[in-house]
């Protein structure tokens, strides 16, 4: 009821609706409509009340709800199902909790996470408002190994929704977007599985959307950065995530349905941080200094050793650093 009242106002933003409309057109008495308006006022929507005229919207909140993001979206399942929280522990873990008994393409959303999960057990910031903080449910029928790819689709959609919107990234292989040298995202992929059977696959990203210098702590503001800053100006949140979601389905389809992922390994190839760069692999603690040459077919990361040895690196198994700053 609360949503209906909401669309019906948002679609009549020049004039006052009377409660007694309102509540003729869904079914439901004025003092209905009077407690709902007073939720959604709660909620952060800027209504106006003029008695004898009615009700106007004059504001909506920044807030990542399905009721905001859907005019933007363009998906048939992916984000179509929503769970929002104004504050969680970490959407991965709410995801991972609810991801069998939620259909595929379910999104956990949160404005602020308490305990963000970074890749290596590394704590993930997440203040209030200033990010996109979401985990995606996802039941691909396929084999564990290709699961990998999936990070891919996400980093290649962060990059194209942010060009959709005139932000330029590049794509450190396989998990990072990097502006200008340092992190405005990170993608933390995990999955439940059987020996050749995916139960599910939750892949969390995290955007640095409008955080200021002050939100990052003195050892991050070299590595990390928001978007706000690289482009000094306030981005739209909801816009973005839906662009994001957008981009991701249209990826994810052809690779679940045909294992195709060659537009992904262009846009991975064209926009990455890594290619032509040293590059420093980290593999079951031991390290070795190579330079990044191309990234094949598979999404793996193609090395040249300092020793002349080729390699192509398995996501899942190595950590990439580069040897120039953050990248
Ligand atoms: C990385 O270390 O680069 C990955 C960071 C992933 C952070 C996101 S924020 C939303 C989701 N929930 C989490 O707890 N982590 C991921």
């Amino acid at each position: 009821m609360k949503d209906e009242i909401l669309i019906l106002l948002k679609n009549n933003k020049d004039e006052f609706l009377s409660g007694e409309k309102i509540g003729e057109k869904l079914g439901v008495s004025r003092a209905a409509i009077w407690k709902y308006i007073n939720v959604l006022k709660e909620e952060g929507y800027g209504i106006e009340s003029i008695p004898k005229q009615g009700y106007r919207i004059v504001s909506v909140p920044d807030v990542l709800t399905y009721e905001e993001i859907k005019e933007y979206l363009s998906t048939k399942f992916v984000g179509r199902n929503i769970c929002y929280f104004d504050t969680i522990s970490s959407t991965n873990m709410e995801a991972k909790r609810i991801a069998l008994k939620n259909p595929e393409g379910t999104v956990v959303i949160s404005e602020e996470q308490a305990k963000g999960k970074g890749r290596l057990d590394r704590n993930w910031v997440s203040p209030p408002k200033k990010g996109i903080w979401m985990s995606m449910i996802l039941k691909p029928e396929t084999e564990p190994t290709k699961v990998a790819k999936i990070t891919l689709l996400g980093a290649a959609a962060v990059n194209k929704a942010l060009e959709d919107m005139g932000i330029y990234s590049k794509i450190k292989w396989p998990n990072d977007i990097v502006i200008n040298g340092k992190k405005v995202c990170g993608i933390l992929t995990e999955m439940s599985c059987e020996l050749n059977m995916i139960n599910y696959v939750i892949m969390g990203i995290g955007i640095n959307v409008n955080m200021d210098r002050g939100d990052f702590s003195e050892n991050l503001i070299n590595k990390a950065t928001s978007l706000k800053i690289e482009q000094n100006k306030e981005i739209n949140r909801k816009e973005l995530l839906a662009g994001i979601l957008n981009r991701f389905e249209e990826f994810y389809i052809p690779f679940k349905e045909d294992n195709e992922i060659s537009e992904v390994i262009e846009i991975c190839k064209k926009n990455s941080a890594l290619i032509g760069k040293k590059v420093r692999v980290i593999k079951d603690g031991e390290t070795k200094t190579g330079k990044a040459l191309d990234i094949n077919n598979e999404g793996q990361l193609v090395v040249i050793f300092e020793d002349g040895s080729i390699e192509n690196i398995f996501s899942g198994e190595v950590s990439v650093r580069g040897l120039e700053g953050y990248v």
